[in-house]
Formats: structure tokens, C-alpha cells, sequence
């Protein structure tokens, strides 16, 4: 069934975007100067519970606009925790619950006057399995734009944008009445991406996006990831180290620890950009896990 993350009308909000510029971190422009990106979520002394269990520990990093951020490490870590937070997935989890800030473009995500279902409109996401709903390929994409008022007359022009963007529409364009269920699954897959972009979100969340689809599908996924870079702001979770080098600009390696007590949970041992993380990490434990010493 259509999740809520689809359902609410936008309303001007707390989380309306204010222009804001940080300093970290830079990256070279095309005349060889330093352009500073500006900060789309800045996570800051993040620490997350289930129930009386510590699952992320005194997590700090910042999201870039228009940049991929990956999310790796060894399973358990609690990458898909981690990315769940910046939607307020998690509100969603009975007994989940965070310590420390979440900012997105400097508002408190977490405030009282926060909507988080206004959050997860502009801050959509992307699943490990593809969720089409039981529904026609058009009314998979066109469900969140007509539950946010897009009047019937654009429809067509949305659905067909959408599908366009996902790199879907030369496939499906025949056939746009038929059942999403009969797509293959890399074909799902960019549907989903297709309904996410429908209601025009400012970031796209993915977990694990193309962990269950064979190698052409896998490609066309990240060719898309990069097309959709310029538009978007993207945070993947994968599994698959050769994508995380391939796709993202800036990479956080989490990985799971046992305190004195016995007590285990995860913690960002590195965050830094793509090429340094996996051509000269800082961290042995980083060096370790890219070289499949453990994981
Ligand atoms: N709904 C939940 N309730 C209680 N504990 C949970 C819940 N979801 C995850 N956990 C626990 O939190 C920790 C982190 O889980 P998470 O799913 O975030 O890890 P992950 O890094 O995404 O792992 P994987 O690579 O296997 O997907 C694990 O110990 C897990 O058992
Ligand atoms: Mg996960």
C-alpha cells in the first residue's frame, strides 16, 4: 500500500530553505578554485537508541548539495539506521529514538514544529527491494503528485518527466496502463526512482538501491545516480565498495564496536572524500574493511 511519505500537501514550513554557505567541505570548480558546497544536513554528536539499545554512537558529518554521500560498512553497523534519520524514518520504529541534532539547511530536524511528513516529501526514499505500488506503471508516478494537488492537466507531463529522468520512459512508454508488478526489477527499481522524483523532492535517500539486481541493471541505476546528481542531493547505503567509489563525491565508513561492558554499536570511524577513503584512508580499521580484511 502507498506509504505516507507520498501523502501530505506541502505547506510553507519550518523547513523551507534558507540560503546559507558553509566552509567544509571544498571542492575544486572548473577554473581550479576552491567552491565551497553548501551543507545540506549537518549531523552533529548523533547518538540513536532502540529502545534501551545504543545502535550509533556520537555520530558527526555533514550532507553536501548536489553531492553523493555513500554510507558504507559491515553489516549491523547501522548504515540503514543512520539513513533513516534523515527522513525520520525512524519516528516510524517503535522505541527509536536520538540523542545529539540533525540540521537540514540549518533547521532543526527534529523540532516540535518539524512536520515529518513534510520532511519525508522533500527528503525522499529509495529501497534495497523495489516497492512499486499494485498499481498502473502511470499511477505508480502520478499517485504523489495528484495526493499534493498537481491539477489533472500536467499529469501527463510529470509522469512522462519522471520516467524520462529515471531513464525508464523509452521502456514503459507504450505500455504506461499496465501493471508496475510486470516491470522487471531493475525496471521497478527506476520506477521507484521515478516516483520519488515525481513530487520533486530536494534529496533522494537510497538503501542498498541495486543490492538485487544483475550488472546492467546495477549500471544503469549508478548512471542515473550521476545524472540525477546535478539536480538532487543523494545518500546511498552499499554494500558494494566498487559502487561507492564509482558513484559519490564524499564516503562515511561506519563500522560496529563492543564497549567494557559487552555492549555493541556502530561508529563513523571516517568520513572524507571518495578518493581519499579508498586510496589512502587515515584509519587502519577504513584500510582494513576496503581491502576485505574484514566485513
Ligand atoms: N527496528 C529495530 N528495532 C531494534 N533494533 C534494530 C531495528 N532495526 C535495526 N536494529 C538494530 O540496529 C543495528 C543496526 O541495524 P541497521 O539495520 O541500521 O544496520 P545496517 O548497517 O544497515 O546493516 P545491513 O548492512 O545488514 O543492512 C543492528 O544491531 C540491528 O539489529
Ligand atoms: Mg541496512
Amino acid at each position: 500500500m502507498p506509504d505516507d511519505t507520498m501523502v501530505e500537501s506541502v505547506s510553507s514550513s519550518a523547513l523551507t530553505p534558507k540560503p546559507q554557505v558553509r566552509t567544509a567541505p571544498a571542492e575544486l570548480d572548473a577554473n581550479g578554485t576552491r567552491a565551497v558546497a553548501e551543507t545540506v544536513f549537518a549531523v552533529e554528536d548523533l547518538h540513536i537508541f532502540y529502545g534501551a539499545s545504543e545502535v550509533l554512537r556520537d555520530l558527526t558529518m555533514t550532507v553536501c548539495k548536489n553531492h553523493i554521500t555513500a554510507i558504507i560498512g559491515p553489516s549491523g553497523c547501522g548504515k540503514s539506521t543512520l539513513l533513516r534519520c534523515f527522513n525520520r524514518m525512524n519516528d516510524l520504529i517503535p522505541g527509536a529514538r536520538l540523542e545529539g541534532t540533525i540540521t537540514y539547511h540549518d533547521q532543526d530536524l527534529y523540532a516540535p514544529e518539524v512536520d515529518p511528513i513534510e520532511v519525508r516529501r522533500r527528503i525522499g526514499m529509495v529501497f534495497q527491494k523495489a516497492n512499486p505500488f499494485p498499481k498502473s506503471i502511470y499511477d505508480n508516478v502520478a499517485f504523489g503528485p495528484k495526493v499534493n494537488g498537481t491539477p489533472r492537466s500536467q499529469l501527463d507531463g510529470v509522469v512522462e518527466e519522471s520516467l524520462r529522468r529515471a531513464a525508464l520512459w523509452e521502456e514503459v512508454k507504450d505500455k504506461l496502463r499496465q501493471s508496475a508488478l510486470a516491470l522487471s526489477g531493475g525496471q521497478q527499481q527506476r520506477l521507484c526512482i521515478a516516483r520519488a522524483i515525481a513530487i520533486k523532492p530536494d534529496v533522494i535517500l537510497m538503501d542498498e538501491p541495486a543490492s538485487a539486481l544483475d550488472p546492467l541493471a546495477t549500471i544503469k541505476i549508478e548512471e542515473l545516480m550521476a545524472e540525477l546528481r546535478q539536480d538532487y542531493t543523494i545518500v546511498i547505503v552499499t554494500h558494494n565498495m566498487q559502487q561507492a567509489a564509482r558513484v559519490s563525491d564524499r564516503t562515511a565508513f561506519l563500522t560496529a564496536e563492543v564497549d567494557d561492558k559487552g555492549d555493541r554499536y556502530g561508529v563513523l570511524v571516517e568520513f572524507d572524500d571518495t578518493d581519499k577513503i579508498f586510496t589512502n584512508p587515515s584509519d587502519k580499521r577504513t584500510n582494513d574493511y576496503i581491502t576485505g580484511r574484514f566485513g
